[in-house]
């Protein structure tokens, strides 16, 4: 057995970064050279995943033209002799197969998963957030790994943490570990934004997931909680309740989750993003270094 299904939920409002995702996802804003989600596609492609099913809702089609193969755009540029272009659209031909659901009210992350339930089925599955890269040039390996350990050791869901600093739990679900230390642990819980004192460890959920279809009655059976939404970390708790075993995956130092979800965290990657660009990251770190300079100088407000 192996797992090469994942299912991308793309169909939040994105209200945090309004007016930009007024009209536009945003899941397709730009980070350095290339939309969110193309990273968040390329990670899965190298990590084995062969067919992919978005979950979208209103004013996401963008995103699906982003990913068909647009015969007329070929045909221009070889026509207007920009071949050398041809590479920049070489992700279409990505060895994956694409597939779209709908989430017909916006009722949460974890109802986005529930929703691709009657594709999905009975067999396991990657969960991948559409907002979030995983490493600088989203070259991680960490879906790989886990779907070694989910199999290896017959967990029902395995999700990928991040070390954050104890001041930013309060941002994230928390997990508590059962064991210290490792790259892989089994989770006793997990707590949704905790207070600084109250936290279990600094470790935050990192937008993978590999889910057995165990965590599909979960769904069903959770509550909305905040905002009227279905949490996707209340259903793991209730897997974890039910005596079903949950794994954490620690992702390595090169391997920062870069979360689009708001402006800070947007800018921020934008601007990590261009200060590594092949191309213009030299010029550009000259350039917003005597942009800080001039800061810098400048008499204070
Ligand atoms: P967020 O938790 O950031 O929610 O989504 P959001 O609704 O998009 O954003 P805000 O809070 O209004 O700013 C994390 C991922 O889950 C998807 C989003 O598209 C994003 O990729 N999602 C979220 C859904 O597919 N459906 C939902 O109902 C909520």
């Amino acid at each position: 057995m192996t797992v090469n299904l994942a299912v991308v939920p793309v169909a939040g409002r994105g209200t945090r970064l309004l007016p930009l995702t007024k009209s536009q996802p945003k899941e397709m804003l730009p980070v350095g050279r290339k939309p969110v989600v193309q990273y968040v596609v390329e990670e899965l492609g190298r990590c084995g995943i062969g067919r992919l099913l978005f979950v979208t809702g209103p004013g996401k089609t963008a995103i699906e033209n982003h990913f068909d193969i647009d015969a007329e755009l070929i045909a221009n540029l070889r026509e207007t002799g920009k071949e050398e272009l041809l590479g920049e659209l070489a992700f279409e031909r990505e060895d994956i197969e694409y597939f779209y659901t709908r989430q017909r009210r916006q009722l949460g992350l974890g109802h986005a998963v529930l929703c691709s339930r009657p594709v999905v089925g009975n067999q396991p599955f990657v969960v991948a957030l559409g907002d979030s890269i995983i490493g600088r040039n989203a070259e991680s390996r960490v879906v790989a790994t886990m779907i070694e350990h989910f199999l290896a050791s017959g967990a029902d869901a395995i999700v990928a943490l991040e070390e954050v600093s104890p001041r930013e739990v309060v941002h994230y679900g928390i997990a508590q570990p059962k064991t210290a230390g490792g790259e892989v642990f089994e989770l006793a819980d997990l707590i949704e934004k905790p207070s600084v004192e109250e936290s279990p460890s600094n470790l935050a959920v990192a937008a993978r997931y590999v889910f057995s279809p165990a965590i599909f009655d979960c769904l069903a059976a959770t509550q909305p909680g905040t905002g009227g939404e279905i949490q996707l970390t209340d259903a793991i708790r209730m897997l974890i309740e039910r005596g079903r075993r949950v794994l954490g995956v620690r992702l390595n130092r090169d391997e920062r989750r870069f979360d689009i979800g708001n402006f800070e965290s947007y800018f921020l990657a934008f601007a990590e993003f261009a200060l590594a660009d092949p191309q213009l990251g030299a010029a550009m770190r000259e350039k917003l270094g005597a942009l800080l300079g001039r800061e810098k100088g400048s008499p204070c407000c």
